[in-house]
């Protein structure tokens, strides 16, 4: 999580919450929400929160907001809307979602699929350009594609998305739910190449790592379209889930989680890329959020990888002095230096 495990401020917001008003139905109007959304949509420069509570539910509403803006602002023919999406993505795994998964295990055995969508490469974006009709109405990406192996498209590559969106009059949703809030060293995925989407998808760092707690964030031409009565959830928002929310945002705020992952992301890219070429075949690092791929058969053999997990290089951890139950899920250079150290005993280099 991209604050580590129990953030002091985090548990302190939840735990004050707790002590006044907790899990209650959206129904009841908490004085927690509106400093909650006022604060994300300021973050992330938009006018309108919807807050719900899983990542894919996030994207559940992106989509039924691109397919509601496609037939009530651009004109779309009822029933015609059509969403691009990626090749390799995950985005969640409702039964809409895994229509456009391409992934066999979180497709298979569960149609009948979802119509209305088209799949194109990923960091292409001219394949974009020309999947693109008049019943287009969004695109949707990962910024960097996470559960495909962190990865990053060429630069540019969402720069152009933007300029195709806004020349053919197509949203720009940007499932930021793994990529976001700080993980690669920027408060927005999108923030590497400075583009803002229509709508952000956010997720998982939303709740600190205490709560389920998501969020479509946009403006009022798109996620205005939205009437009173027609979406919602019963816990989207909760007070206990817009405490922790609110807290996330003002730490975001400060821009120090920012840092800390691009000097974190910096530290282990450099003692990794020296490791190229010797059973490791690629280093995809964006702030904290990395992947190093290995030859296969290379470090499987006795030291092998049980024996690197056994070692707890993603086992248990060290306590810490100040804090025994933060563990090291709140990593520090020193452990990533020590990380890096296991896989070259694994790697036998
Ligand atoms: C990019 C992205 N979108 C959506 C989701 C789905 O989020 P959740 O598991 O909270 O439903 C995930 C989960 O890993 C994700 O990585």
């Amino acid at each position: 999580m991209n604050f580590g495990h129990r953030h002091p401020a985090l548990v302190a917001a939840v735990t004050e919450q707790l002590g006044r008003v907790t899990l209650v139905s959206r129904a009841f109007q908490s004085d927690r929400l509106e400093p909650f959304a006022a604060a994300l949509a300021e973050l992330a420069g938009k006018e309108l929160v919807l807050p719900m509570n899983t990542g894919a539910e996030a994207v559940e509403t992106g989509i039924k907001v691109a397919r509601a803006w496609g037939y009530r602002v651009k004109g779309i023919a009822e029933g015609r809307a059509r969403i691009i999406v990626a090749a390799g993505n995950f985005h969640g795994r409702t039964t809409t979602i895994v229509s456009f998964s391409d992934d066999e295990s979180a497709r298979d055995d569960f149609g009948p699929y979802t119509p209305g969508f088209d799949v194109v490469p990923y960091g292409d974006a001219e394949a974009i350009a020309a999947a693109i009709t008049a019943d287009t109405a969004a695109v949707l990406v990962e910024p960097i594609q996470g559960e495909a192996g962190v990865v990053i498209p060429p630069e540019g590559y969402l720069r152009r998305i933007r300029e195709i969106c806004d020349e053919k009059n197509v949203l720009f949703i940007a499932d930021e739910i793994q990529a976001g809030l700080g993980r690669v060293g920027e408060t927005f995925a999108c923030d590497r190449e400075g583009v803002v989407p229509d709508l952000y998808l956010l997720g998982k760092a939303l709740g600190g790592g205490i709560l389920p707690v998501s969020a479509v964030v946009g403006n009022t031409d798109v996620l205005g379209v939205i009437r009173p009565g027609e979406h919602g959830s019963t816990f989207g928002g909760n007070p206990l889930a817009a405490a922790v929310g609110l807290r996330v945002v003002e730490l975001l705020q400060t821009g120090e989680f920012q840092e800390r992952a691009r000097a974190l992301g910096a530290h282990l890219e450099q003692a990794l890329a020296p490791l190229i070429g010797t059973g490791v075949t690629a280093v995809r690092i964006a702030g904290a959020l990395g992947r190093c791929r290995h030859r296969p058969g290379k470090g499987h053999g006795a030291r092998g990888r049980r024996e690197a997990l056994r070692t707890g290089c993603a086992g248990e951890g060290h306590p810490r002095p100040d804090d025994p139950h933060r563990a090291t899920l709140v990593i520090r250079a020193t452990e990533l230096d020590w990380a890096v150290e296991q896989l070259k005993l694994v790697l036998g280099v």
